[in-house]
């Protein structure tokens, strides 16, 4: 049986006896092998770790489960985030089992559809926002101080506490510490929890490798982006909250950040589906396209045992892969010899 977050990491986490003991059995997610893609990356050994197999389909439970639980634990019964959609899945389905009334701030049009069935699904009152997520978390940050409702959103301490637990499983399933880290990064907290969770465990640190859609990078550029555009909507964000833990992170483990094109990410996308069978939504698969172009680059991977970050199930975005890669022909006629003639 999978325990969750809070009881299995209990020990590394802010809790008291009333912080209640909240679980969907989030964590644990595998460690895949990506042979095919490690010998074009150059290195040893390449790791996906598949967070898209977490109960709400992203790595969002991990944190979402410790900051819904303090959040009761502090008698706050309403909550609200922003978000480019997992966050506000893994808010809806959280704040049903603990009772606490959730609202979601989404932008306009650029919501997968599989995320925003979730936050419809489990009850959420879901805003549509004129404006971007940047706008949006603005927004519910001033909503939520002057309420004193819940901020569901990373710049909640207790979102990251939750997620730094992937790095403990990483090192535990792997039995050492990998060279490297790769993840895709928007709001800039997945990067830094998982930084924090390496430095907890003391001793040697990966390298940490963040990789932005080239339309939404300003962790790259050094500058907000004011107009964040790539098909990979999650990370579609122009002003991370995270900016300064992310580029600690960076510049403390040696890393670097990088931009990958929206063609890029979709090739990574693909050969992810095809080769490694894991089906992971499009912005998962900017680390993987990230590392396979710095190989093109001529960066020395060699000997390497790297994790590759695959954030978020590609059933998130249906319309993401119909799109891509329909090879749907019309319908056959109901008759062996017509459905024999269209098989491959
Ligand atoms: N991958 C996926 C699938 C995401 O949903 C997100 C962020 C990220 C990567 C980037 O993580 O923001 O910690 O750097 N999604 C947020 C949301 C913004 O609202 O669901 P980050």
């Amino acid at each position: 049986m999978k325990r969750g977050v809070l009881l299995r990491w209990a020990a590394h986490l802010p809790l008291t006896e009333k912080t209640p003991r909240l679980s969907l059995g989030e964590g644990d997610t595998p460690l895949i092998a990506g042979a095919s893609l490690a010998r074009d990356v150059g290195c040893a050994e390449l790791w996906l770790k598949f967070e898209g197999l977490n109960p709400t389909g992203s790595f969002k439970d991990r944190g979402m489960v410790v900051a819904v639980a303090k959040a009761v634990e502090a008698g706050v019964r309403s909550a609200v985030c922003a978000s480019t959609g997992n966050t506000s899945a893994s808010a809806a389905a959280y704040c049903a089992v603990a009772g606490v009334a959730c609202n979601v701030v989404v932008p306009e049009g650029k919501v997968a559809l599989g995320k925003l069935a979730q936050a419809v699904a489990h009850g959420a009152r879901i805003v549509v926002l004129r404006g971007n997520f940047d706008a949006a978390l603005a927004r519910v940050r001033e909503v939520a101080a002057r309420r004193g409702i819940a901020l569901l959103n990373s710049v909640n301490p207790h979102r990251i506490e939750g997620q730094k637990t992937a790095a403990f499983e990483i090192v535990e399933e792997l039995g050492r510490v990998p060279d490297a880290v790769a993840l895709p990064v928007g709001n800039a907290g997945n990067i830094s929890a998982y930084w924090r969770g390496f430095c907890e465990l003391g001793g040697r640190r990966p390298v940490m490798l963040g990789f932005q859609a080239s339309g939404a990078a300003p962790l790259v550029s050094g500058v907000p982006v004011p107009q964040p555009e790539t098909v990979a909507t999650a990370i579609r964000i122009g002003n991370p909250a995270s900016w300064k833990a992310a580029l600690a992170a960076q510049r403390e483990s040696g890393g670097l950040f990088a931009a990958v094109t929206d063609a890029e990410i979709l090739t990574a996308w693909r050969r992810l589906s095809t080769e490694t069978g894991v089906f992971c939504e499009p912005a998962s698969a900017a680390p993987v396209a990230g590392l396979l172009r710095l190989a093109r680059e001529k960066k020395d991977f060699n000997g390497q045992v790297i994790v590759a970050v695959l954030t978020g199930h590609g059933l998130k975005d249906p319309q993401a892969a119909i799109d891509g890669q329909a090879e749907m022909g019309p319908p056959v006629a109901d008759d062996p010899a017509a459905l024999e003639a269209a098989l491959r």
